[in-house]
């Protein structure tokens, strides 16, 4: 059977098969007390009065990305299951708080990404239609302090979920949050999904590790496996660690007396920034498709990190000259100079654009930083 198709096997009761069989459009593949049906899964389907809902998993649900998938996936009626870490489930205030809003509606397992047998444990209890990979050590910066946990979590992690499906459901659609970062030392501008990889950090080989391991587990065993090679994308949740939200916060408390100065390393990196809320409907649309595939998503347009300072302050009527220190410890020991993506292929087949331009994300989270900050005033 072609597990590319865009379908998924359903097992039915007998009762609901009988009045199936002569209305729907679907193949029957079998009938003994229960029936298997291929139904299509490009949305949730009411079958004889049976919704199939589907169900998706997410590894780092309480992430940005996380938080965001989770948001669309509701919308489109999923049942969504997230994998959170223990010490997560011990302090919800904090760590929850991306998704403090939606915790009444997604069920949440805890298991590690470091220890294969709790991931197979929730697999084998849930019968998940997609899986949404995006759990990671996310940070390049650390990944130069911490190489080792970076490769552990970001390798084996993804190593152990294609595994334990393979294990226990190869029909369960499978995404990988690849990076822009794996294309690190550029071979050219704008990347396409041909660029060779060059990466220039711990985080960007674990990613070309786990990217590569997406695509042999779709060629070896024929599952539906895909990858995002996703440039930046940001947003009001987006991480304080981050240069965008670093510098979208501390404009704000300095805006409001709560900071004097800004310090930061390499100001003329170029990024492609986009919005997370865009970048998810990207992930989504990837597993519909008819066959697995691998899609750059990216806006195409570049910008240093000094014409995002001069922006976010701009913002506030602040001149970032005024603020911004260049401190040598935020440098990195290998640099990505410049990132700039070409996302016709994602245009052309997933139908995919973003709708945030580069003004209206600093806008947006430049205003949210300093509603937040304001509050932490009153
Ligand atoms: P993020 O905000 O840093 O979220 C990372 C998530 O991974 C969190 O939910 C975190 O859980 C979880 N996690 C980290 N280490 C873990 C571990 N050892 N075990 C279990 N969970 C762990 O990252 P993001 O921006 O949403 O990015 C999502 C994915 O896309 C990542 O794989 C990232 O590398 C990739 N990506 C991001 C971008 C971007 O610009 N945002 C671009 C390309 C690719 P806790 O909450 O418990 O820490
Ligand atoms: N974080 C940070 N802090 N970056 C700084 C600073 C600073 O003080 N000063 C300058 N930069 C520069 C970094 O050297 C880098 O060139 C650029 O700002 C962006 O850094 P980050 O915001 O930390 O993001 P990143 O590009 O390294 O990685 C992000 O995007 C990748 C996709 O390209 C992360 O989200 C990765 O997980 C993601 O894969």
């Amino acid at each position: 059977m072609d597990l590319h198709a865009d379908h998924k096997l359903v097992t039915l009761t007998k009762e609901i098969c009988e009045g199936l069989i002569t209305k729907a459009p679907l193949s029957r593949l079998d009938t003994v007390d229960s029936c298997e049906f291929l139904v299509p899964t490009s949305k949730n389907m009411s079958l004889n009065g049976v919704e199939m809902i589907k169900k998706a998993l997410i590894t780092g649900i309480t992430g940005q990305d996380g938080s965001h998938l989770t948001e669309h996936l509701l919308g489109l009626g999923y049942e969504v299951h997230g994998i959170v870490r223990r010490v997560a489930l011990e302090d919800p205030d904090n760590r929850f708080r991306r998704i403090s809003h939606l915790l009444d509606k997604v069920h949440l397992h805890a298991a590690s990404l470091e220890s294969y047998p709790s991931i197979f444990s929730v697999i084998s209890r849930h019968e998940v239609d997609e899986c949404y990979h995006l759990a990671a050590q996310s940070f390049v910066a650390e990944s130069f302090s911490d190489g080792f946990s970076t490769m552990n979590v970001n390798i084996n992690g993804t190593h152990y979920l294609l595994a334990a499906l393979k294990e226990l459901r190869q029909h369960c659609r499978f995404y990988f949050a690849g990076s822009s970062e794996m294309f690190g030392k550029v071979r050219e501008t704008p990347q396409r999904e041909t660029t060779p990889f060059h990466p220039r950090s711990p985080y960007g080989i674990s990613k070309v590790a786990g990217f590569e391991l997406t695509r042999n587990y779709r060629e070896a065993y024929g599952m539906f496996c895909a990858s995002g090679l996703l440039f930046n994308h940001e947003g009001p949740r987006r991480g304080f660690e981050f240069v965008t939200r670093k510098i979208t916060n501390t404009a704000a408390r300095i805006k409001l007396g709560l900071a004097s100065e800004l310090r930061l390393g390499n100001l003329d990196a170029k990024r492609d920034w986009g919005h997370a809320a865009d970048y998810v409907r990207a992930m989504h649309l990837m597993l519909q498709q008819p066959q697995p595939d691998d899609f750059i998503v990216a806006t195409g347009e570049s910008h240093t990190v000094r014409e995002f300072c001069e922006r976010a302050f701009g913002e506030l009527e602040l001149d970032y000259r005024d603020y911004v220190v260049v401190d040598d410890r935020f440098y990195r020991p290998a640099e990505v100079d410049q990132l700039v993506g070409d996302a016709s292929k994602a245009r052309e087949i997933l139908n995919w654009r973003p709708t945030y331009s580069f003004e209206e994300l600093v806008t947006e989270m430049v205003q949210s930083d300093l509603e937040a900050n304001s509050r932490t005033l009153t």
